[in-house]
């Protein structure tokens, strides 16, 4: 998969940006939240008119479930070309909105993940998966209109009935992300 790779300390980040964006955008988060440390930040695998995601859709939050699921083999496949799985399990996943929905699904998949931080994500698969010992930082936007607070409280309640580790933010604005909840990750990141 096409990404931008900086060296640096561990754990590397892995980043999956959201609708419309491109390996680019989480590159500045990712140095924030975790100073100095390896990243990896991949392009969507996906193109929606132009904007890159990592799985389509057939409508506004309405999906094809092996559409999905097809992709994300693709993205694991892609990420497995890099890496083996004992460095994916040490690595933290960070992904927004449709990248943190898509890292969701690889958790309920069984993907070797032991750390993600999903920004403004929702459930798009049914699957279950053992998630004791995984740690999964979670944010929501009270006022999101992209996702709605319903819509991550399932996903929420999902990855704790597999046995994650899950530690929600609240912030207080729509579907962007906010200084709090990026200061929330930052804390996450330091105890994680
Ligand atoms: C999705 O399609 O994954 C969600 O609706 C989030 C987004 O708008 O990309």
């Amino acid at each position: 998969m096409r990404s931008v790779h900086i060296p640096g300390s561990a754990p590397r980040l892995l980043c999956f940006h959201g609708t419309g964006g491109d390996e680019h955008d989480l590159v500045p988060l990712a140095q924030h939240i975790a100073p100095g440390h390896e990243i990896r930040s991949y392009r969507g695998i996906s193109d929606e008119g132009g904007m890159l995601r990592w799985f389509p859709r057939s409508g506004f939050n309405v999906f094809d479930v092996t559409a999905v699921r097809a992709h994300l083999d693709i993205m694991l496949a892609g990420l497995r070309e890099e890496l083996s799985d004992d460095e994916l399990r040490a690595s933290v996943f960070l992904g927004y909105s449709n990248g943190a929905n898509a890292i969701a699904a690889l958790l309920q998949l069984g993907a070797p993940i032991t750390r993600a931080i999903l920004l403004h994500p929702m459930q798009v698969l049914d699957e279950r998966a053992d998630l004791s010992g995984a740690q999964v930082f979670v944010s929501l936007g009270e006022r999101d209109e992209m996702i709605s607070t319903s819509q991550t409280e399932k996903l929420v309640a999902s990855l704790k009935e597999m046995g994650a580790s899950v530690t929600l933010h609240r912030a207080p604005g729509g579907h962007g992300i906010t200084s709090d909840e990026i200061e929330a990750v930052r804390t996450w990141m330091s105890t994680a």
